[in-house]
């Protein structure tokens, strides 16, 4: 059985049915099981990770943990030490690739992301263990600017030339999958990338070309850019941390691409085109 932290979430639900469909016992947790809506044979079950005794009932039978760096609190060790107690052998941690930066430069830190706790967590827990050091999520790239680009074709953004190599999420849960699978990813710090470093301005260029717009990039100054997101509801520490990271980034690019997916699933990781090619609707009114 594979108990999944962060189930429901973007990274936890595709997790969920790709293991499912690959026949795994999937083991789904999350704080509301009534609106989980996940596939047929998952077991769902409520818990809420950054309250481990609420997760503890349903450890039994787990061989292997996915652990969700966005759902523990300051909780973790106590989660994995259950997690062992229980009969547990191994643990896949999603974590980040830029963990080693300052934090200052770890913009999610202020949303209570744990990516760096995530880790050290899974390596001491005396577990088989397993580290996603993730560069970015390619769907930043339609919460950042899908409303702007559903409602017209300019996109009003700062740091054009800020270059950052994104994943597509489907290869991180491959990843995920095979840790959570097979002992072949023990031990393991794994960074990994999608397969091209783009700036800002060359992915609102790809979206262009594969949603046939003429979309243009217009940059904007961060101060500008940091009143209008702050404005639209998101933490003021948050928004400092992110114009820090980019600003911080701008001269060379933030995660350079390896070829740690490629090696690890046998196939080219995913292109931002081929995402967005996916993602269309999300672009569209
Ligand atoms: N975006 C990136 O570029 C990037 C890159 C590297 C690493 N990461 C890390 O990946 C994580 C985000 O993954 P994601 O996109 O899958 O997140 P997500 O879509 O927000 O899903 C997380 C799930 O965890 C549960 N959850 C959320 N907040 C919680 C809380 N405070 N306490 C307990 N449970 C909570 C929720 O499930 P229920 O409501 O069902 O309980 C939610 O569906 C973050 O830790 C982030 O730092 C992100």
């Amino acid at each position: 059985m594979i108990l999944i932290t962060g189930a429901t979430g973007a990274v936890g639900r595709p997790l969920v049915e790709f293991l499912a469909g690959q026949g795994a016992e999937v083991r789904a947790v999350t704080r509301a099981p009534e609106s989980a809506d996940l596939p047929a044979g998952v077991e769902v079950v409520e818990g809420d990770p950054s309250r481990p005794d609420t997760v503890a009932p349903h450890l039994d039978g787990v061989a292997a943990v996915f652990l969700h760096s966005r759902t523990f609190g300051e909780t973790a060790d106590r989660l994995l030490s259950l997690a062992r107690e229980r009969g547990a052998t191994r643990v896949v941690a999603l974590s980040a690739m830029n963990v080693d930066d300052p934090l200052e430069l770890q913009p999610s830190r202020y949303r209570g992301d744990r990516n760096k706790e995530s880790e050290e967590a899974a390596v001491a827990s005396g577990l088989e263990w397993t580290s996603l050091r993730v560069s970015s999520f390619a769907g930043n790239t339609l919460q950042a600017w899908g409303a702007q680009i559903r409602a017209g074709d300019v996109v009003r953004y700062v740091y054009a030339a800020f270059e950052e190599s994104l994943i597509d999420e489907r290869d991180l849960v491959e990843v995920a999958a095979r840790a959570l699978l097979t002992d072949e990813l023990a031990g393991r710090r794994l960074e990994l990338t999608g397969p091209q470093s783009l700036s800002h301005e060359q992915m609102v260029a790809v979206i262009a070309r594969v949603i046939g717009r003429p979309l243009r990039y217009h940059e904007v100054p961060p101060e500008a850019a940091q009143q209008a997101m702050i404005g639209n509801g998101l933490p003021e520490p948050f928004v400092e941390a992110l114009m820090a990271r980019y600003a911080a980034y701008v001269q060379w690019q933030q995660h350079p691409v390896t070829d740690e997916v490629e090696k690890i699933l046998g196939r080219p990781a995913r292109t931002y085109a081929e995402w967005v090619a996916d993602h269309v609707a999300g672009f569209q009114n």
